[in-house]
């Protein structure tokens, strides 16, 4: 089996000024003192440059990208401009962008394909409502989003990481118990195998809702869970660095 390094990715959101470019020093630090893990940090479009420059070797992200090189797409940002920023990567498909932009399936792999294809490493994210996680059909429903979010293979599987984020976890304090991220993880890393063959087995799956100091270890001690993808608690190296630690 490949191995795959931990990736801990925080994400900022709409979220961040200048006046918060200490937090990325000191988390590029953080992130130095366990040099095991991956660690990144996508921060709004308009600190990506200056955040690069704060960071000193820690990998910055975009926290989306347009699925076409360039064209009449006012305020749209394309993959090419995310590197030339100094970008190393980018989420893709987050569940407030499908929500509130209303982004479909296919949005979201015409994304990670321009990602990719511009030498970002991707985060691509997946998960269920609390409707349908009541339903039951929790892991027909993300393995369907994920079959069809899923873009060609890309030359270096550890480029292409997904994240299952139940929506129901996100920025609420509920986690998803051990056994509920468990199967999913299982469930989707089948689902990665079926696409890409050996190479689905290099891809990192990381969860995402809640993870705070106090969860992490508990949540990368379940098999196939391989780093986590973390709002809130990323905004501050003091709440981030202790989850990296957990990682590595
Ligand atoms: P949270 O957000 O850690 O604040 O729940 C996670 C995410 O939306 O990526």
């Amino acid at each position: 089996m490949m191995t795959r390094r931990r990736l801990v990715a925080g994400n900022w959101k709409m979220n961040g000024t200048r006046a918060a470019l200490g937090e990325v020093t000191a988390i590029a630090r953080a992130a130095e003192a366990h040099r095991g893990v991956d660690v990144a940090l996508c921060v709004p479009a308009t600190l990506i440059a200056r955040a690069v420059e704060a960071a000193n070797g820690l990998a910055i992200g975009g926290q989306d990208v347009h699925g076409q090189a360039s064209g009449a797409h006012t305020g749209c940002i394309s993959a090419a401009m995310l590197a030339d920023a100094g970008a190393a990567l980018t989420i893709v498909g987050h569940s407030e962008r499908r929500a509130d932009q209303h982004e479909s399936d296919a949005d979201v792999r015409a994304k990670a394909a321009a990602g990719l294809g511009a030498g970002l490493g991707v985060i691509l994210c997946v998960g269920e409502s609390e409707t349908v996680r009541d339903s039951g059909g929790a892991v027909a429903h993300v393995c369907a989003q994920l079959d069809a979010s899923l873009p060609d293979a890309p030359a270096d599987p550890a480029t292409l990481s997904i994240a299952y984020e139940p929506i129901w976890a996100i920025g609420t304090g509920k986690v998803a118990g051990v056994a509920e991220i468990g199967e999913m993880h299982a469930a989707l890393r089948e689902r990665l195998v079926a696409a890409y063959g050996d190479a689905g087995q290099g891809m990192r799956i990381l969860y995402g809702g809640s993870v705070k100091a106090s969860n992490a270890s508990e949540i990368f001690g379940v098999p196939d869970v391989d780093g986590a993808l973390v709002g809130g608690a990323s905004l501050t190296a003091a709440d981030f660095e202790p989850i990296i630690e957990a990682a590595a």
